[in-house]
This record gives C-alpha cells, sequence and structure tokens, in this order.
C-alpha cells in the first residue's frame, strides 16, 4: 500500500467516528466544497479533534476567530451546548457573518453561541476574559499579532487552537505560510504555554497554557 493509499483509507475509515453529528454540517462540508466564495472549513477531522477538546477540558467561555459560513462555529457551539457554555465567533466579511447567522440558527444553537461581525483583533481587544477556550482560523496575517492578547485571556489549563500552522512545509503561498511560521515560532517559544502541532488537515498547533507558578 502507499503512503497516499494508506492515508485515504484511514481517513474513510475515521469518518465513521467522528462527532459532531448536527445535519447542518453535511450541507456546510458539501458547500465549503462546491462554492468558489467561501474558504476552506476546518474539515471533518479537525471538527472531531475540537469537538472533543473542548468536551474534554468543559470549556464554558469560549471565543472564535473567522467562523466564515459556520462550519466550525456549529461544531464548538455543539461543544459548549454540551459543556453548559457559550461560544463567541468573530467574523470580518458582511456576507460570511449573515450566513453564519441563518446557519447557526437552523443548527438550533443561537442561544449558545453569538456572531459579531468585525475585525478579529479589534473585537477580541474588547472582550475581557478569561476564556477557556481559543480557536484561531481568521486572517493569517493576525495569528502572530494576536498571540500576546490571547495568552493573557486565557486562563490557566485553558487551550488554544490555530488552524492552518503547516501552510510552511505544505508549500502554501508564502503570504500565508510565513505568518503561520512566525505563530509557531512564537507559541513555542513562551514559557506559558506548552503546546503541540497536530498534523490533521493543514496542521493544528494545541497550546496549553500552564498554571502560573506564583
Ligand atoms: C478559513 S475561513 C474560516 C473557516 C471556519 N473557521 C470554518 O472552519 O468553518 C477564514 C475566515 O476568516 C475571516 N476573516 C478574515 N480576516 C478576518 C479578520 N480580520 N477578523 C475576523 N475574521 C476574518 C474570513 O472572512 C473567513 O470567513
Amino acid at each position: 500500500m502507499t503512503n497516499t493509499s494508506k492515508s485515504s483509507a484511514i481517513e474513510g475509515y475515521l469518518k465513521q467516528f467522528n462527532p459532531p453529528s448536527n445535519p447542518v454540517l453535511a450541507r456546510l462540508v458539501k458547500e465549503h466544497t462546491e462554492r468558489t466564495d467561501v474558504i476552506p472549513c476546518i474539515g471533518e477531522e479537525a471538527a472531531g479533534f475540537i469537538y472533543w477538546l473542548v468536551r474534554l477540558i468543559k470549556a464554558k467561555e469560549v471565543v472564535e476567530f473567522g467562523s466564515c459560513i459556520g462550519y466550525s462555529t456549529i461544531v464548538i457551539g455543539e461543544a459548549v451546548k454540551a459543556n453548559g457554555g457559550h461560544l463567541t465567533s468573530i467574523e470580518i466579511a458582511k456576507n460570511h457573518y449573515r450566513e453564519a447567522v441563518r446557519n447557526v440558527r437552523e443548527a438550533g444553537l443561537s442561544d449558545y453561541v453569538s456572531i459579531v461581525n468585525g475585525d478579529a483583533k479589534v473585537e477580541f481587544e474588547k472582550m475581557s476574559g478569561p476564556f477557556d477556550f481559543i480557536m484561531q482560523d481568521s486572517l493569517k496575517a493576525l495569528y502572530p499579532v494576536m498571540i500576546g492578547d490571547c495568552v493573557e485571556k486565557l486562563r490557566a489549563g485553558g487551550v488554544m487552537v490555530a488552524d492552518d500552522t503547516l501552510f510552511l512545509p505544505v508549500g502554501k503561498p508564502e503570504k500565508m505560510a510565513v505568518p503561520m511560521d512566525a505563530y509557531n515560532k512564537l507559541i513555542f517559544g513562551d514559557s506559558r504555554l506548552t503546546s503541540t502541532i497536530v498534523p490533521i488537515g493543514d496542521g493544528l498547533t494545541v497550546s496549553f497554557k500552564c498554571e502560573s507558578k506564583s
């Protein structure tokens, strides 16, 4: 078996074990593959992992940057609903924002999810935190820039996930790949965090904020 057929066999097998199962998600996956006006969503494998992680740490206060039309927002929304928490998701594009609001409503998650139309950095600066879980999937140039504010507002024991962080080795254009590499280097050099990169999709950098020593 070649490495390529081995990884697609594993991917096919894993599909059956990937929660969550909100019926709106299947339509959104289809839309993300067929439409040219939306950027790819996190994908089903990452969705299963992120859902599990939010449940594992029992995250209640959650923030997401980059809702697009709501795929990852619904995945995280399902997890915070189960945890008795709340998700705020920030999306800059008006058209994406409107669709995300509609899709979250159709998914039955409006009571657990608020979507803010605006720039992730600007809107996050207005929030006080602390947050249990932070998901970064917005403008790639913002990833390194927002680290300081994110770590500050992440509670000790909280988790931060950034999508697409293997853009450099997978050969994505420099404009997106270079900030991803800068993000990883800053994150791994931050003594407040312990981090790992999970090779799901184009890479997920997962960081855990250590308890303060003082
Ligand atoms: C990769 S898509 C997000 C996909 C989504 N997380 C999912 O998995 O379904 C990136 C999104 O970030 C949004 N975005 C870009 N710049 C942004 C910014 N400065 N603030 C907030 N959102 C931004 C884009 O409009 C786009 O919808």
